[in-house]
Formats: C-alpha cells, sequence, structure tokens
C-alpha cells in the first residue's frame, strides 16, 4: 500500500472508521478529503469508545501525521473541542494534525441556514451543505483568511451585508480567535502530500459519509454536498489520479440510511427494530435512529464502478448471525421495466419494487471467527455471493466493533 483510498459503498456508516483505524496501523500519513461534521467514524480502543467527526481515525496511532485536506468544510468550534476531547484522552494531536489552508470553514449563518432549509433532505444541521454553497458561489470564507485579519474583515463583512439576524463583530473577534489557535495546524496539503509521495510514505486516503451520498453519483437530491466517492479523494487533497495504488470500499453485510430519501430495500417489518437493535443503528453525529434494510447489490455494484473498487471490506457480518433467512437484491421492478443498473431517476428509486434473492442463515455465532475459513460454511456462501453479484473481491471481514474483530478473506 503506497497510496490507498477508503470509502462508503453505500449511504455512510458502513463501518470505515474501524477500517481505517485498522489500516491506519500500515501508514504513515492519513487524510480526510471531504465533508465535515456531519461524519462520525467510531473507533473501539480496548474499552475505550472515540466518535470522531473531522480528525481523521488514524489519530489514535502513534506518530502518525494525521490531515484534513481543503475538501472538507471545517466548523472551528467542533474542530477545538474534538482536539481538547483527545488530548483528554491521552491522544497526542499537536505535531500530528495538519490542516489545509484552503479548506472551507463552516459559520453560523451556515448551520441556521442548514436548519431552516435542511428538513425535507434530513440533513446533519451542521451546516455543511450551505458552506459548500458559498464555496461553489465563490463567497466562502477559508482556514487561511482566520489568520488573516483584513481578508476575514472583508469577506465576512460581504457575506453579513444587509443581514439583521448576526452580530458581524462577535462572529469577527470569535473567528479570529479561533485562527489564532488553528494556526499551528495550517499549512500547504498539496506540497506536504506530494513530497510524502515521493519519499515512498504511505497514505490513506480517508471519504466520510457514502457513494450512494455523493453529491454526482449518489440519490439525488437526498445526498450531502461534497465528493464522497474516490474522485474527492483527488480534489479534496491536491494529489493527481497518477498516485493512487489502490480504492477499497466498506460495505455493511445489510444496508442502513440516515435521513430522508429512497431506499428500496429498507425494511417494513419487526426485521427493523431487531436489525437496528442489535446492529446498534444510530446516528454517531446525530443520534438518530438509521433506517435498516436488506443488502441491496445494485446500489453497491454502482459504488464498485464509480469508485473503480481494487476491493471491498465487508462489516458487521455478526450483526445477521441470528436470521434464518437472508436476502439479497439483485434488480428493481418499476412500471413492468426491470432495471440492473443503478437508476438516476428518483422516482423509479422511491417506486421501485426490489427482485430479491433468499439465501439460508448460518445461525452462528461469528464474533469470535478470527480467519476467512472458520466462518460458517452459509456466511462463506453469503460473501462469495456478494462477490459474485457485485464482481469485486473482498478483501476483508469484520465480525465486531473491536480491533481485533476482523481479518483478510
Ligand atoms: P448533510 O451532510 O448534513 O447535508 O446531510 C445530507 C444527508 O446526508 C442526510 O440524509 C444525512 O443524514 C446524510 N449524512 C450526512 N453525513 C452522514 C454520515 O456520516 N453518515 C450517514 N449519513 C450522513
Amino acid at each position: 500500500m503506497s497510496c490507498t483510498i477508503v470509502v462508503g459503498a453505500q449511504w455512510g456508516d458502513e463501518g470505515k472508521g474501524k477500517i481505517i483505524d485498522i489500516l491506519a496501523s500500515d501508514a504513515d500519513v492519513i487524510v480526510r478529503y471531504q465533508g465535515g461534521n456531519n461524519a462520525g467514524h467510531t473507533v473501539v480502543v480496548g474499552e475505550e469508545v472515540f466518535i470522531l467527526h473531522l480528525v481523521p481515525s488514524g489519530i489514535l496511532h502513534k506518530g502518525k501525521t494525521c490531515i484534513i485536506g481543503n475538501g472538507v468544510v471545517i466548523d472551528p468550534a467542533a474542530l477545538l473541542a474534538e482536539i481538547e476531547m483527545l488530548r483528554k484522552k491521552g491522544v497526542e494531536v499537536d505535531g500530528n494534525l495538519l490542516i489545509s489552508e484552503a479548506a472551507h470553514v463552516i459559520f453560523p449563518y451556515h448551520k441556521v441556514i442548514d436548519k431552516r432549509r435542511g428538513a425535507e433532505i434530513g440533513t446533519t444541521g451542521r451546516g455543511i451543505g450551505p458552506c459548500y454553497v458559498d464555496k461553489m458561489a465563490r463567497c466562502g470564507i477559508r482556514m487561511v483568511d482566520l489568520v488573516n485579519e483584513d481578508s476575514l474583515k472583508r469577506k465576512l463583512k460581504a457575506n453579513l451585508e444587509g443581514s439583521r439576524e448576526f452580530d458581524f463583530e462577535k462572529i469577527y473577534r470569535e473567528y479570529l480567535d479561533y485562527g489564532k489557535r488553528i494556526k499551528i495546524y495550517l499549512t500547504n496539503v498539496p506540497v506536504f502530500l506530494n513530497n510524502a509521495i515521493s519519499k515512498n510514505k504511505r497514505i490513506l486516503f480517508e471519504g466520510a459519509q457514502g457513494t450512494l451520498l455523493d453529491i454526482d453519483h449518489g440519490t439525488y437530491p437526498y445526498v450531502t454536498s461534497s465528493s464522497a466517492t474516490a474522485g474527492g479523494a483527488l480534489s479534496g487533497t491536491g494529489v493527481g489520479p497518477t498516485r493512487i495504488d489502490k480504492v477499497i470500499g466498506v460495505v455493511k453485510a445489510y444496508t442502513t440510511r440516515v435521513g430522508e430519501g429512497p431506499f428500496p430495500t429498507q425494511f417494513k417489518d419487526d426485521l427493523m427494530e431487531k436489525i437496528r437493535h442489535k446492529g446498534k443503528e444510530f446516528g454517531a453525529t446525530t443520534g438518530r435512529p438509521r433506517r435498516c434494510g436488506w443488502f441491496d447489490a445494485i446500489i453497491t455494484r454502482h459504488a464498485v464502478i464509480v469508485n473503480g473498487l481494487d476491493e471491498i471490506a465487508v462489516t458487521k457480518l455478526d450483526v445477521l448471525d441470528e436470521m434464518e433467512k437472508i436476502k439479497i437484491c439483485t434488480g428493481y421492478k418499476y412500471k413492468g421495466k426491470q432495471y440492473k443498473d443503478f437508476p438516476a431517476d428518483i422516482d423509479v428509486l422511491t417506486g421501485c419494487e426490489p427482485v430479491y434473492e433468499e439465501h439460508n442463515g448460518w445461525m452462528r455465532d461469528t464474533t469470535s471467527v478470527t480467519s476467512y475459513e472458520n466462518l460458517p460454511k452459509n456466511a462463506k456462501a453469503y460473501l462469495g455471493r456478494l462477490s459474485k453479484l457485485l464482481d469485486v473481491k473482498i478483501g476483508m471481514v469484520s465480525v465486531g466493533s473491536k480491533r481485533c474483530q476482523a481479518f483478510r478473506a
């Protein structure tokens, strides 16, 4: 592994935090490339549970350089709170964390707009979408502006012109102060990363959310506002495509989604509660209950294609341990037509009937299994079928939240 991208291959919450945490032990640099503190990466180290929203999960490994790239949108208050939380738990941050000068900054007005307009999409209300809107409208304020008084004053004044709701002076002072505290982390990330690559350092690119939440390739408009797919790792850090060696997709052994939007394989019966309970399917950021459903090979095959996945890591296989029958969606039926490929039309995704194949479950506890060979026969058959349907190899399997509950396939 020299340059590896890790992406979510469903609607986020696939367990990327844990997979990245495992891969981070073989990496020198771990870099987040998009999203903001809408993400919640859960990592269990010993008995301690860490939920990280902005800082790459690699920070939990001693001596690794962790980077927040330009594609990320940063709420400075949330960032400083996370740094403080890590320090309190004895994690060394200073000297290990670098932040792109070109990353855009979330302001209070972004959060207010998000809370006002985000309900239909079911956003996290963290100001993510409105911040990316300003970025695209070319009136965004970047980290580098927080350490330049004149630039911050000019840009913030222009953004707040005519607003009675927000006190310019108060926000200006508050954000200047953030700038002073964050300055030590700011750097030119493209130069840092490309130098590291030329010295053969191993770089891990950490995606947030998932392919089906990607602004271009997801279930638009029920998506987040960034490029969560592998392409986003390049534009979101300043590393070119010729430098990438491998792309790994993380998929849950079933499917979940938080917030609004189509979800063809969502459970319609008491399986929803059963899986939600067993899989602890509650948002790591907002605490919202996640919607749960069967594995959908249509959306995941789409993720294999648009990310160019080399392999997948299948997580939470153990959550299916007590299922007598397990279904996989292999197609959609809508108005007399069969769909084998992911449809762009939201009406098809909302109104379609999933086509399922049914498999026998394994009805055995897998949480202490430590190798692929020792998985129950039906679990191996299930994984084999996923691999065949998705046309991608399975590189890793995870059977619990602890670091040790995962193995190569
Ligand atoms: P936003 O990213 O807050 O704008 O929310 C847009 C959509 O993405 C909503 O449906 C959110 O629930 C969803 N979303 C955002 N971040 C995550 C995540 O980390 N995991 C799962 N869903 C997410």
